[in-house]
């Protein structure tokens, strides 16, 4: 197989540094390539020390031109987390610069490569980077993608302790965006099938929308999720380096460009990656009437976060 580069923008963070674990113990990857505005030479002296053929180099600064060139991947965790009270939607001032600045560099330096944002709040980031590329001329829809994949793993793991299941056995698709109510388990497509109704459901869905804020409030003051996070990007990623690799019929669900749903520009569904990213976008298939519903009540406030997201490039 070809090895692959891989590189974090945001490395010696909550999120950052289990990543680059996670990585750093695939044999597919070549060169991990870290980045961080601060701490970085530790991260990468101590990771360097694993017993694994990736190889480790770092860099700092606001340059991102040595890490970014040559890369096939790049994964964003890099920006501020939240607090207790906070929404994802109160990271936007902090964390629309961090997305922009990346794009900047990506549509400079590595405008092939395939591009994986963790930085919250994803349903307005993911715009940023799509327009920053769109100005530069640079932007393939299909290699951009918000990384929803922790509310997969989340709804995996809770509908597997409902039903009794292996959770590494249990495949549920999550559509929409990455926040509150724009987060949609489709509970009615489980694998196996899950059959979980009523109230249960109700309180089920609830709990998938509110895990990330379960986390922070845990958390009390000291960030959000970190190490399901971290697992979860590294899930999406290494789908992404089988298919690179000519692995057929690997799908997951990511926020990314789509037609699928006629009023948003941005939408999740389940994808089938191949080697230039997207290979086909499975759409919205079948929903029951409250999965229809759902996203009829997420249109707005994806509508209002991608707007959002827009205007800071316009403002530039
Ligand atoms: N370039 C590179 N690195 C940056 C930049 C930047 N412009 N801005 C911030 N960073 C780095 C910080 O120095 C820090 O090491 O990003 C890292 C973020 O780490 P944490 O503050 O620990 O945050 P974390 O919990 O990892 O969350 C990061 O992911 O899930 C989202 O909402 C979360 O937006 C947040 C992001």
């Amino acid at each position: 197989n070809f090895k692959h580069n891989v590189a974090i923008i945001g490395a010696s963070g909550g999120i950052g540094q289990p990543l680059s674990l996670l990585l750093k113990l695939n044999p597919n990857i070549g060169e991990l390539r870290l980045h961080d505005l601060k701490d970085i030479p530790g991260v990468a002296a101590d990771l360097s020390h694993i017993e694994t053929a990736v190889s480790v180099s770092h860099a700092d600064g606001r340059d991102y031109g040595s890490t970014l060139k040559g890369a096939d991947i790049i994964v964003v965790p890099a920006g501020m987390p939240r607090k207790p009270g906070m929404k994802r939607e109160d990271l936007f001032n902090t964390n629309a610069q961090v997305v922009y600045d990346v794009a900047k560099g990506m549509a400079e330096h590595s405008p092939d490569a395939i591009l994986i944002i963790i930085t919250n709040p994803i349903n307005a980031v993911v715009p940023i980077a799509c327009e920053v590329l769109k100005d530069a001329g640079k932007l393939n829809p299909r290699k951009i993608f918000g990384c929803s994949t922790l509310d997969s793993v989340r709804t995996n793991t809770f509908v597997a302790g409902i039903i009794g299941a292996d959770p590494k056995t249990v495949n549920i698709p999550v559509i929409g965006g990455h926040s509150g109510i724009t987060i949609i388990p489709l509970i009615s497509r489980s694998t196996p099938p899950a059959c979980i109704e009523g109230e249960q459901l109700s309180k089920l869905i609830t709990r998938v929308q509110d895990a990330g804020t379960e986390v922070v409030k845990a958390k009390a003051g000291k960030g959000s999720a970190t190490l399901s996070m971290a697992y979860a990007a590294s899930r999406l990623t290494f789908s992404m380096l089988r298919a690179l690799d000519g692995e057929a019929n690997i799908v997951e669900s990511a926020y990314v460009l789509s037609d699928v749903v006629p009023e948003v520009k941005y939408f999740a569904t389940p994808l089938v990656l191949g080697k230039c990213g997207i290979e086909k976008n499975l759409g919205l298939g079948k929903l029951s009437d409250a999965e229809q519903k759902m996203v009829c009540e997420a249109l707005e406030p994806l509508k209002k976060e991608i707007a959002k997201g827009e205007k800071f490039v316009q403002d530039q």
